[in-house]
């Protein structure tokens, strides 16, 4: 298997016929906290390399139906490249620390009755270590990451695949959901740094492309939800 991604100027992404793209919904308790994620229907596979919207009007969505060209989508690759341990801040904690890198998909996963930051920095306690945890191991932005004090990440294991993400919620789509460590290209060539856990803009809107930055929350043509 030999699962990539492309960014294509001012297009959309195209993907390795190697991988595996589903459907993801954002699942909630009773009182619409992110929880955890449901794994929806899986689309074909393809033989070919496929392309996926990243101006977020196709109507085709996940997939790229042309309409980039028409709409004159700007694609502009803004994200910083550095490293992730580079650019993150960390919180100190007393078990564990929380690094934060502030690229968030507002996918809402990190505060379950104790915030991320607090569930690490009082991480003394086996409950708010196990928390903390959780919240981190489902922020899909990998935005939060938890370092053990030897210096080693706390990474779950997740599957080579990409999620179009539903959030049910707020009745919308969400960014592409990037898990297992697959590498991404950018249109000028350069490599991005390979992460266990990143997420894509699909809506056009982001001012950190390719990756989400929260904006499709207040996009008219995110509304609805995927089907396969
Ligand atoms: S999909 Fe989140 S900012 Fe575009």
């Amino acid at each position: 298997m030999s699962e990539s991604i492309k960014v294509l100027q001012d297009g959309p992404y195209q993907v390795s016929p190697d991988t595996r793209l589903n459907i993801q919904s954002i699942g909630t308790d009773e009182n619409k906290v992110s929880t955890h994620w449901d794994q929806g229907a899986e689309y074909p596979g393809k033989l070919t390399p496929y392309f996926l919207c990243r101006c977020g009007r196709s109507a085709s969505k996940p997939y790229c139906d042309g309409t980039h060209a028409a709409v004159k989508f700007d694609g502009k690759e803004t994200a910083d490249h550095a490293p992730y341990a580079q650019r993150a801040r960390r919180y100190e904690g007393e078990a564990v620390d929380l690094l934060d890198d502030e690229r968030c998909a507002q996918l809402r996963f990190c505060d379950r009755g104790i915030r991320a930051w607090d569930a690490a920095i009082q991480s003394g306690d086996p409950a708010n270590l196990a928390l903390a945890e959780q919240e981190c191991a489902d922020c899909s932005s990998g935005r939060l990451t938890l370092v053990r004090k030897d210096g080693t990440p706390i990474e779950p294991d997740l599957p080579k695949e990409i999620g179009a993400v539903q959030d049910v919620p707020r009745g919308l789509r969400g960014p592409l959901k990037v898990t297992g460590g697959i590498p991404m290209i950018g249109a000028d060539g350069r490599e991005y740094e390979t992460r266990n856990r990143y997420t894509l803009c699909r809506c056009g809107e982001s001012q950190d492309k390719p990756f989400c930055d929260t904006r499709h929350v207040n996009c008219p043509h995110m509304k609805g939800f995927d089907s396969v």
